[in-house]
């Protein structure tokens, strides 16, 4: 049985037909190590439980399968050319597995290597070129119109996906996201680097994504603002839940409880 669903296309143009009916769809923004992949888990896991079918879908796997790719084969990532042949070339998928989405490349997906250092080093040539965003977007938006889309990245409330349903920017402090990824690298990835170069890193990219010319990372209009610094992510997953449209749910979600922290975590952007 191949996987259930697919929406796949090769770079050069060609993509399947996209249904008329939309995707139910939740985009979350935010800057790295905020939250975002956690909060989806977890968030698949609460609607499962209450009988809602959720796929996560991190769309930075797309950006980061590319440039995986491209250093598979020798490519510099730098140059932008070379780097654009191999986007008309491949064929990228995102296919449905074991309860999210994940990207193939050529029918491969790389798995952990694709949040190797080497990897989320050299990912910004490819993730900044407005060529490669733009031969991405079909396939962005080519997706289930079944389950909950639960979709996670910069700008999708801002341009991939700025009819969802339910748009969201995660935030927290430097200090506590770099926590959170140096705690990442070590036990997920068995990479050693120290608390204070994650940071840095961290630092240099978040100025780089909110300031690169190519979809910088912002909250969308009418998204709505949570910052998780003093949040665990239980509790950031019932703010979002109090977010989803009733009507997904097959009967009303019980009332959710007020979170215990004294700050309020969350505000609405203007629309
Ligand atoms: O979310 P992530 O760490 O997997 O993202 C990896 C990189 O991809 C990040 O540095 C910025 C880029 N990215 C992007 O430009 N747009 C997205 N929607 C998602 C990720």
């Amino acid at each position: 049985m191949p996987d259930v669903s697919e929406g796949s296309q090769s770079a050069a143009g060609r993509s399947d037909p996209v249904s008329l009916e939309a995707p139910r769809l939740v985009a979350i923004d935010g800057p790295a190590g905020c939250g975002k992949s956690t909060v989806v888990r977890l968030l698949a896991e609460q609607l499962g439980a209450l009988g809602v079918t959720a796929l996560g879908f991190s769309s930075g796997l797309v950006y980061r399968a590319l440039t995986w790719c491209a250093l598979e084969r020798g490519l510099d990532p730098s140059d932008g050319e070379r780097v654009r042949e191999l986007v008309g070339a491949v064929t990228i998928a995102i296919v449905e597995r074991a309860g999210g989405l994940r990207v193939e490349i050529d029918g491969v997906d790389p798995g952990d290597e694709l949040h190797s250092v080497r990897v989320t080093e050299a990912i910004h040539w490819i993730a900044d070129d407005p060529e490669v965003r733009g031969a991405v977007l079909p396939l962005q938006r080519n997706l289930p119109v079944g389950p909950v889309i639960l979709a996670e990245g910069r700008d999708l409330g801002t341009v991939v996906y700025p009819d969802a349903a339910v748009k969201i920017f995660l935030t927290a402090s430097l200090e506590e996201r770099a926590r959170r990824r140096h705690a990442e690298f070590r036990d997920r990835l068995g990479e050693e680097i120290s608390l204070e170069e994650v940071e840095e890193r961290l630092r240099r990219r978040d100025e780089h994504d909110s300031t690169r010319d190519a979809a910088p990372l912002r909250p969308a209009d009418g998204s709505r603002v949570i910052d998780t610094t003093d949040h665990d992510p239980g509790e950031v997953v019932e703010l979002v839940l109090e977010g989803i449209p009733r009507a997904w749910l097959p009967y009303p979600a019980p009332p959710s409880k007020k979170s215990p922290s004294k700050r309020s975590p969350s505000k609405r952007s203007p629309s």
